[in-house]
């Protein structure tokens, strides 16, 4: 009979069975399905596990160290960290096109991922968290450049690597059961999606460093305010987003002319339609408020209202 708990004995004992004493490598993001990946893998190979972790600059203020933390330290996991901010930065200095943006980060992801997987000797195999969700819409060929549009994570053909991917006959939810059953805790294994080029998309145009820090603070304010509002789970996904306009404001007796902060929240299944999350007035109260006093760089909050279709969830 089915379980979880035969299940992860079964993998386990599958894993060992394929790797023996030989080296897997694995691409941790921080997401859910990466992260319950590496996890099961580490449980059946231990340090024979290595993961690799690229942090881009891009990504949610805590992320990085959340991630060293939880599974470096807390489950004890080979993690190598590469600070890539000025790899990535400097790649994508004077580009404002959307898709421009995603391909350079996608591929900038990719060379940064080859470079610290060559320094590795003996690695055989690599780990990666497709669902069976993925495995299905691979199947067409229009669902397969959506795919690899969406995934930064997408890894060179050339590589010499075996494929492991322990989660394949898995839905999402039974990913989340799995990660509570070996020990990830609640809030990570019911984190909202983050895309791969991550706050470099919730910036309109030109990423900076200046308007990266905007985003990164503002992104912060608003998910505590979610989390202390208990809304975190029933809103499937919520960031905010810097539109590159400026408008003029007051500040006591000064004029402000300064940055407008978008704040997108919906409520989804899938992420392919969306509506807007009815939040409180109250709520977005606050969350205005903290974000102009907190920030000297904005005086201004807009939500958006709109639903998917037509508008996409991320604005770029
Ligand atoms: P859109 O904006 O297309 O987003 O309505 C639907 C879901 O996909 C996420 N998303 C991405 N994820 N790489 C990713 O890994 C991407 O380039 C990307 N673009 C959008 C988005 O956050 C939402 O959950």
């Amino acid at each position: 009979e089915w379980s979880m708990d035969n299940f992860i004995d079964i993998e386990i004992d599958k894993i060992r069975q394929e790797v023996g004493d030989r080296k897997v490598l694995c691409a941790m993001s921080g997401g859910v399905d990466s992260s319950v990946t590496a996890v099961l893998m580490h449980r059946a190979i231990g340090d024979n596990l290595t993961c690799i972790f690229v942090d881009h600059g891009l990504l949610r203020k805590g992320e990085a160290e959340m991630v060293m933390e939880q599974f470096g330290e807390g489950f004890n996991m080979n993690i190598i960290k590469v600070d890539a901010k000025d790899r990535f930065l400097n790649k994508l200095k004077g580009v404002a096109d959307p898709e421009q943006k995603r391909k350079i980060i996608g591929n900038e992801f990719i060379y940064v991922f080859d470079d610290e997987a060559s320094k590795l000797e003996d690695v055989d195999f690599l780990a990666q968290g497709t669902l069976y969700t993925d495995i299905i819409e691979s199947g067409t060929e229009t669902a397969t450049t959506i795919k690899s549009h969406h995934n930064v994570g997408g890894l060179p053909e050339d590589m010499q690597f075996k494929l492991l991917e322990p989660l394949n006959t898995l839905f999402k939810d039974e990913v989340r059961e799995l990660g509570i059953e070996l020990g990830i805790p609640e809030h990570l294994v019911w984190r909202q999606p983050f895309p791969g080029p991550g706050l470099g998309i919730r910036i309109l145009g030109e990423i900076t460093e200046e308007k990266l820090e905007i985003v990164r603070e503002s992104d912060w304010i608003l998910r505590d305010e979610i989390k202390k509002a208990g809304l975190d789970r029933e809103i499937w996904q919520y960031f905010t987003v810097l539109p590159d306009i400026r408008s003029v404001g007051v500040m006591g007796d000064y004029r402000t002319y300064s940055h407008t902060i978008g704040i997108r929240a919906v409520t989804s299944i899938d992420g392919m339609t969306s509506e807007f999350a009815k939040i409180d007035w109250d709520v977005l109260e606050r969350i205005s408020k903290r974000l102009v006093n907190e920030s000297e760089q904005i005086n201004r909050v807009v939500y958006d209202v709109t639903s998917k279709p037509p508008a996409t969830i991320e604005w770029e």
